[in-house]
Formats: C-alpha cells, structure tokens, sequence
C-alpha cells in the first residue's frame, strides 16, 4: 500500500506546515477502533470523530442528541486504534454553548477520558469566549463554520450557506475571530466555492472544506458517506468511493444461502 505523506505523526504543528507548502490536508470521520484503524494505516492525515456518530452510527435523524458519554466512548475507541494520524473530536451540542466554563469542563473530559488530541466546536462570535477557556487549558481547538448542523433547527434546511453577501461576510469576519483565538485550523461546511477559497487566502491556518470547493487547504467527509455504506444521503460534494452497502449485503445474502444450501461449514471449516 503506497502512502503519500512524509510524515511519520501529524500534529497541529504539521498541519500549519503543510499549509505553508500548499501540501493539501485529507481527513475522514471514524468512531470504532476498526475503522479508525483501517483509514490511518491507509495514511489519512486526520481522523474527525464527529458528532456525524448520531446519524450514522446512532441512527438519529440530526447531530443534536448524541451525549458527551456517547462521544467520548466513539474516541477512546478510535483512539486505542490510531497511531499517525490526529483525532479530533466534535463537541456535542448542549456541552458548549453559553457557559465559557461548562464548555472547559466538555474539552478537559473528552480530552482526559479518551485521550484525543484535539476538540472541533461549531460557530463564531458567539462562541469565542469558550474556545478562548478551552485553549487557555492547553486543548487545540478546530473550528466550524458556515453550515453548521447543530443549528439545524435555526438553518430550517440544509442548504448551501452564506450565498448572500450578509452571512458571506459574517462568515469571514468569524473566521478572522476564531484565527486570533487561536485555533489551529477551520472547517468550512457547504458554503460557496468562492468563499472557501477567499477565507482560505486571508487565514494563515488551515481550512478543511466539506463542499466548500477546491480552493481550500484540506477536505474532510463523513467516512459511510464516502464507502456508499450509506445510500439516501447524496449533496452534490459527496464523492462516494465505493459502494459497499451493495458488498455487505450480498456477502450477507451468499452466506445465508450457503447455510441453507447445507455448503457452509463444509469439511475443512469443522473439526
Ligand atoms: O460531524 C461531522 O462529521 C462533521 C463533518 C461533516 C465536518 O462535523
């Protein structure tokens, strides 16, 4: 298997680098030790577990009711697989907003139980106060904007973000913000390819784009989305790689029929 990055352990520090020589970031979700497992010693550069975990892992219809519990289980678990590449982990929605102190509390139990390497928080000016606490304790925070899921109930729909001039500019002016907190890079979730690429150029940290264009420093999908395990789901930036909910059922379908045809276990699979 050919891996295509020179560095043997990626850190924020790595990441900022990789920017400045325009080296593209690539990082997919995990939230089991198998998968988180596969995806890093296939070289991915950053493993997200995110809150994502409540739809397709939970089944839940939005990112809204998966715990700090759930999540911290999701990445002790990808955490005791992974051994190059940096896991960042979501900030589940109701552990962060509103309370500078309650959000501290949030970072230092998901840092400290599963022993992640980093936090991803959703929004701007109306967070910045708790990524400031959070990074004060020495936590690196990833942050998240344009569309954002938690809000998915103020959004209504999840279309594409700050196509207008108002929000386009909000946008930008919270990416500045969440750049002189401190954070080490910023997701950029459905918004224009222009914008992508114009925030891109004015941060001097990274931007990981979903459906954010090409302009961007890194990409990031949701692992299911991207194996064709899942199959409703299709925005027109989702790339699907395979299609493995086909593969699984029928590797289920050959294995019922083999039990009922009486050809598994055959001689050699018995003692
Ligand atoms: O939870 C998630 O999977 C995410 C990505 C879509 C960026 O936040």
């Amino acid at each position: 298997m050919e891996k295509l990055s020179v560095y043997p352990k990626i850190t924020t520090h790595v990441l900022q680098e990789m920017k400045l020589k325009g080296e593209k970031i690539a990082m997919l979700t995990a939230y089991d030790y198998t998968m988180a497992g596969l995806i890093d010693e296939a070289g991915i550069d950053v493993i997200l577990v995110g809150d994502s975990a409540s739809n397709v892992m939970a089944g839940h219809k939005t990112t809204l009711p998966i715990t700090l519990n759930e999540m911290i289980y999701h990445a002790s678990s990808v955490m005791r697989a992974v051994t190059r590449a940096l896991v960042v982990v979501d900030l589940p929605f109701g552990t962060y907003q509103g309370d500078s102190l309650e959000a501290l509390h949030s970072a230092i139990r998901i840092m400290k139980e599963s022993g992640a390497n980093a936090i991803k928080m959703e929004g701007g000016k109306e967070i910045v106060q708790s990524v400031k606490r959070i990074l004060s304790a020495g936590i690196p925070v990833l942050g998240h904007l344009g569309l954002t899921p938690q809000s998915i109930h103020k959004f209504g729909t999840y279309v594409v973000r700050a196509t207008e001039a108002d929000e386009a500019k909000k946008l930008e002016s919270d990416a500045k913000l969440l750049e002189e907190a401190g954070c080490f890079g910023v997701v950029l979730e459905k918004i224009p390819a222009a914008l992508g690429a114009k925030v891109t150029h004015k941060l001097k940290i990274p931007t990981i784009g979903i459906g954010a264009g090409s302009g961007v420093d890194g990409q990031v999908l949701v692992l299911h989305d991207m194996l064709g395990l899942t199959q409703k789901f299709s925005p027109r930036f989702l790339r699907r790689y395979n299609n493995l909910s086909e593969e699984i059922k029928g590797s289920v379908q050959t294995y019922i029929s083999d039990i009922k045809t009486l050809n598994f276990p055959n001689e050699r699979e018995q003692y």
